[in-house]
């Protein structure tokens, strides 16, 4: 049995979930809106991004298809590097595709910074970025972000997606964890 799952830490909350289910209606409508008349691939970034896509791609109006990716950083510590290597790749092909990368939290800029190439030289139609949050105070390299969620201050934030040690992952809410 792993104890340290049992642990308590002190969490406060930062963004409600009623405050994510509006700002995940305002994102949806808007890449409805973008996409009228066509169709939408959502490329979640595993794990961070499921439960910020399911929620997203349930909101869509126009036809929606999902792929999934997991990568993983190596850097120190809680901050990621620029070393990306690919852990899980798409089962299909972007190709000709309007797509959409799905991220939980933008910190570094690290991760996307690497995947994005990667992923354009599949030669999608267009390739887009949509973060449910984002810490630009931490950004070591620029990225244009299309869809962008709620900017947040530099703390450590869990739930939603969002774990620490893989818990807290299932929070409703974004809370600020004290270590
Ligand atoms: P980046 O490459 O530095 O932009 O790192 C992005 C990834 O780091 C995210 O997809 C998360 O998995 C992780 N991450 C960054 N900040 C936090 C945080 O505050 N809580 C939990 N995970 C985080
Ligand atoms: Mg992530």
């Amino acid at each position: 049995m792993n104890e340290k799952v049992l642990e308590k830490h002190d969490i406060r909350v930062m963004i409600p979930e009623e405050d994510l289910q509006e700002k995940i209606n305002e994102l949806a409508a808007q890449i409805s809106k973008d996409h009228e008349g066509g169709y939408v691939k959502l490329i979640c970034i595993l794990k961070g991004s499921i439960f910020f896509c399911c929620e997203l791609a349930k909101r869509i109006t126009v036809p929606v298809m999902l792929d999934f990716i997991q990568v993983s950083s190596y850097g120190s510590g809680t901050s990621s590097s620029g070393n990306v290597k690919i852990k899980k790749d798409l089962d299909e092909s972007i190709e000709g595709e309007d797509v959409i990368i799905v991220e939980d939290i933008i910190d570094s800029g690290n991760t996307l910074s690497k995947l994005v190439p990667m992923l354009q030289e599949r030669n999608p139609k267009s390739l887009k970025i949509c973060t449910m949050l984002s810490k630009p105070d931490r950004r070591e390299v620029d990225i244009d972000v299309k869809y962008n969620g709620f900017v947040i201050p530099d703390e450590f934030v869990v739930g939603f997606g969002l774990d620490y040690d893989q818990r807290y992952r299932n929070l409703p809410y974004i809370g600020v964890l004290k270590l």
